[in-house]
């Protein structure tokens, strides 16, 4: 499937048009950012890891009855995607306390959260992403209950699959950041990335919290072995999906 014009820049990647116009060629950076973008580096190798790890995590969605953008992996660095119309929302699911929900509130960093904690936030760099309410997310008609109660529904379904997936690979999902899109048909699917530069991933075996983590927070905080980490994540990933999951069936 050839490329063609270039529809959107991302800080992390680019998204072409091809020749089926419901199908879009995904390409993924080595840069990184953080902080909306104060900081930024890149990251060797990270295009190729965040690819393939939302490659298989797309795929084991997809298998458990998730509606995704996914299609194919055609490169290390390159996914074929369904065209979706993305809701301007990040959505976050916690299942321990850390970031800036810690930084928000008096909760300390790895309070275990009972329920997952869904939060919507508003996709806007010049207000800097703020948390949004329900009513707020009416009220400035980005999306309507319905899709509000379904993204809710969904995001806590991909919760309980990735929460399995990762014990399997011996991490704990901390919390992760997903995106929405509706197809052309008006179906609500899952899309963007599911990667380390999105979710919060602790090495289920080490206890000291620098040394744990295996995420995005080790450039985020300057925590050294960047590239390192994000390739062991990979293998970690791959593995486990070559094995197959002991996972919950589809509702
Ligand atoms: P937070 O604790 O900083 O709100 O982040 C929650 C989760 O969302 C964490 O797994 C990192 C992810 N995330 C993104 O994917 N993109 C972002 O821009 C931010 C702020 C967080
Ligand atoms: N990706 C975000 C940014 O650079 C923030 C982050 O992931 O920490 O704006």
């Amino acid at each position: 499937m050839s490329q063609l014009s270039k529809l959107y820049e991302g800080k992390a990647k680019i998204l072409y048009a091809t020749e089926d116009s419901e199908n879009l060629l995904a390409y993924f950076k080595d840069d990184a950012t953080a902080f909306n973008a104060q900081k930024r580096g890149t990251i060797q190798g990270k295009g190729e890891v965040n690819c393939t790890v939302s490659s298989v995590l797309f795929q084991y969605l997809e298998e458990r009855g998730i509606p995704t953008h996914y299609l194919e992996q055609t490169a290390p660095n390159r996914m074929r995607v369904r065209a979706v119309k993305i809701f301007p929302l990040e959505v976050v699911v916690r299942n321990i306390a850390a970031g800036s929900l810690c930084k928000q509130t008096n909760l300390p960093l790895g309070r275990p959260i009972r329920e997952p904690l869904v939060e919507f936030y508003y996709k806007n760099d010049d207000l800097g992403d703020p948390l949004l309410t329900r009513d707020r997310i009416l009220l400035m008609e980005l999306a309507s209950v319905g899709q509000v109660e379904e993204m809710v529904a969904l995001a806590l379904q991909i919760d309980r699959y990735l929460t399995t997936f990762f014990e399997d690979c011996g991490i704990t999902l901390v919390d992760f950041k997903i995106e929405f899109g509706l197809d052309a048909r008006g179906q609500i699917r899952l899309a963007d990335e599911i990667s380390p530069d999105t979710c919060r991933l602790w090495d289920a075996a080490e206890s000291d919290p620098q040394r744990r983590v295996m995420d995005k927070d080790r450039f985020r905080h300057d925590l050294g072995q960047v590239e390192s980490t994000y390739r062991a994540l990979r293998e970690r990933v791959l593995q486990a999906a070559k094995i197959g999951n002991s996972s919950p069936s589809a509702d």
